[in-house]
């Protein structure tokens, strides 16, 4: 069984195919990188992995079971940062997090001080979300992501907005979550960020997949994902 497969996955917007017939296989425990350049359709995907909007043709499943937003049951297995994640601003990290700990029966207010602590927050834990950075909110949002102890985690761009060191800090964590068990899948334009903690990745173009495998494994046929991407994505 994989943590995550879609079956040719398809998204029409009118005339235009922003996915076309994407199959994607990721195994459990592992961290998966979906390239692509902007408009390639990896945002699209992730919202249909999510159950937040239906496929036009094709099938999602996730833990095994299929995924449609009449069916999200699985997903109460599955942590998600799509965009960057809304809090109320006036309530502290803690806060936003005690409130939405009320959604799950097992999450108690031990487990909101764990996620604090595992994504670098306890001290600012107190502060109101307002007067956080970029940086502090994505890692709340990774927080929130959490919470429940998801298998699988669907990313969408999770280190976008942070400096080099938050960067390296959330490479370090989802590297962490990853080796624990948990399964990873994220987008990201950021090859480097990518090259270092991936297992497997995707590229998306023009919403088809076009090239994909092992990272240990595509770095032996191309100098870096870089080079791998110019390859298929032709720089205007
Ligand atoms: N709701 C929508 N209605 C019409 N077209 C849409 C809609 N959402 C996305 N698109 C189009 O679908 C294509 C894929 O968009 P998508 O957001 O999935 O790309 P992306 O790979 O996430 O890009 P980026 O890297 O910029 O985030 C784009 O051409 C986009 O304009
Ligand atoms: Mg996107």
């Amino acid at each position: 069984m994989y943590a995550l497969q879609t079956f040719d996955l398809t998204k029409r917007f009118g005339d235009l195919v922003a996915v076309d017939h994407v199959n994607l296989k990721v195994q459990e425990g592992e961290l998966f990188g979906f390239l692509g350049p902007n408009g390639a359709g990896k945002t699209t995907t992730i919202s249909m992995i999510l159950g937040l909007l239906y496929p036009t043709a094709g099938r999602v499943h996730v833990l095994g079971e299929e995924v449609s937003p009449t069916r999200t049951h699985v997903l109460r297995q599955v942590g998600a940062m799509v965009n960057t994640p809304g809090f109320l601003p006036y309530l502290s990290g803690r806060e936003n997090l005690r409130l939405l700990a009320r959604l799950y029966p097992d999450v108690d207010e031990r487990r909101v001080d764990e996620v604090l602590e595992l994504v670098g927050l306890r001290d600012a834990a107190k502060r109101k979300v307002k007067g956080y950075s970029t940086g502090m909110k994505q890692r709340l949002g990774l927080a929130a992501a959490l919470l429940h102890r998801p298998r699988l985690l669907v990313l969408d761009e999770p280190t976008s907005g942070l400096d080099p060191i938050g960067m390296k800090e959330m490479r370090e964590l989802l590297r962490a979550l990853a080796d624990g068990g948990t399964t990873i899948f994220l987008s990201s334009h950021l090859l480097h960020e990518v090259e270092q903690i991936c297992d497997r990745v995707a590229l998306i173009h023009q919403g088809r997949i076009v090239a994909e495998g092992e990272v240990r494994a595509l770095l032996q046929q191309y100098k870096s994902l870089e080079e791998m991407f110019t390859t298929y994505v032709e720089t205007p």
